[in-house]
């Protein structure tokens, strides 16, 4: 049978310049480096326990604890942090109770006794799963999955996490101290693509409450909206670090409408509203760097074989939310022009739907 199917290959004249795929010893798997045969194991039971399948909330707190995690680092001041270690779970006694962690013990609850189940890092545990996770969102880019990350042996300091009413002159200068330029620091906030807040306003109406009105989708749609004039603040507001929305259930924090108008990232945020394609590589090449804090990638296992292409993104191109046009528009960037071409929806606006906290399907 495989002979005859080779044979017919053969025939065809279909070659492959691909290393011979080995079978792991489940007998089903397949990889081409034997040694990734034990994280597709721990891919599957990402998926199937802790994600249920899905980009929704438990990826979402995953790619935020990606972040916190990492950028507990500095290029000249090692008291800083080491990186993407896992010393957020490791020493969560400690980091869990700095301001800007708020939330994040949540995943963690879920995370940690999976990460000592499995048997990885817990530094490994958020990166992998991370770049896991996205490959369930639509829209999202790939993201190498490097492992082998040591355990934490220090706790990151209160202060590198930027918090959301902070200048942005001050976040720039912090992410500079990890390495991260401004630009750089806008490719990363594609992320508020599939999110959504808890803590900055912790009214129950807001419980929820997403950056965009698709958080479920890795789309440019974040950094379109984030450019309409505020009209609203949908819970409590204004609460520290939160400025008013344009749609009835979004939630807007300051430090990305403030990115959105900055002389410094205000074309690289556009850029990012107009090109989903841009803003998914952009993303990945940032992305990736912040997963490597604190590691030489080389002294790192290269998994990255086992990350399936996420599904496209719904709509290819962003879209004004119904009832939005140019005229609500904020534009910060002066050297580029905004194209006229966006499509409004139609009807009339519409409430957006909070996200729902989500269950796992581990150690019940
Ligand atoms: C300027 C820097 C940033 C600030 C001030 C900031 C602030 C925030 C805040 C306040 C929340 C809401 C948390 C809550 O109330 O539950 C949030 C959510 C989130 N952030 Fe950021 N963030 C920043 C950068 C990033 C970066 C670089 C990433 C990842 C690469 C990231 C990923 C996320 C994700 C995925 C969520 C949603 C979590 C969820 O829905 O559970 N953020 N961010
Ligand atoms: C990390 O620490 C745990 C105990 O907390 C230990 O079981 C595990 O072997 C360590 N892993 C590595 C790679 O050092
Ligand atoms: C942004 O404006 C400040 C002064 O307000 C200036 O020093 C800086 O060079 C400007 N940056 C860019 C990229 O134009």
């Amino acid at each position: 049978m495989l002979a005859a199917a080779l044979a017919t290959l053969a025939l065809a004249g279909v070659t492959t310049a691909r290393p011979a795929a080995s079978v792991c010893a489940d007998g089903v798997t397949t990889v081409n480096n034997p040694q990734c045969c034990f994280w597709a194991n721990v891919r599957d039971r990402f998926i199937n326990e802790i994600f249920l399948g899905v980009c929704q909330e438990n990826v979402h707190s995953l790619v935020r604890i990606a972040f916190h995690d990492a950028i507990g680092f500095s290029l000249t001041d090692p008291s800083k942090g080491g990186g993407a270690d896992g010393s957020i779970i490791m020493f969560g006694d400690t980091e869990l109770n700095f301001h800007a962690n708020e939330g994040i013990d949540f995943i963690t609850a879920f995370l940690q006794p999976f990460a000592d189940t499995v048997g990885v890092t817990y530094g490994d545990a958020i990166q992998f799963g991370a770049a896991v996770g996205l490959s369930l969102c639509p829209g999202a880019p790939t993201i190498p999955a490097f492992v082998g990350r040591p355990n934490a042996t220090m706790a990151a300091p209160d202060l590198t996490v930027p918090e959301p009413f902070d200048d942005p002159d001050k976040i720039f200068a912090r992410m500079a101290d990890a390495g991260f330029t401004p630009v750089e620091l806008i490719h990363l906030l594609a992320s508020h693509s599939i999110a959504d807040q808890a803590g900055v306003d912790p009214e129950p109406q807001v419980l929820g409450a997403p950056f965009d009105s698709t958080p479920f989708s890795f789309d440019s749609q974040v950094f379109l909206e984030v450019l309409f004039e505020g009209i609203l603040f949908p819970g409590s507001g204004p609460n520290p670090g939160e400025l008013m929305s344009p749609l009835p259930g979004e939630f807007r924090l300051q430090s990305d409408k403030r990115f959105s108008l900055h002389n410094e990232t205000a074309c690289a945020w556009q850029e990012n509203a107009l090109s989903q394609s841009a803003m998914a590589s952009n993303f990945q090449t940032a992305f990736t760097k912040l997963s490597l804090l604190g590691h030489d990638q080389n002294s790192l296992l290269d998994c990255s074989e086992l990350i399936a292409q996420a599904p496209p993104a719904t709509a290819s191109q962003g879209f004004f939310p119904a009832g939005k046009t140019m005229e609500d528009l904020e534009i910060g960037c002066d050297a580029e022009a905004f194209p006229t071409t966006l499509v409004t929806q139609a009807g009339q606006p519409t409430m957006i739907p909070p996200v729902d906290v989500q269950d796992i399907a581990f150690g019940n």
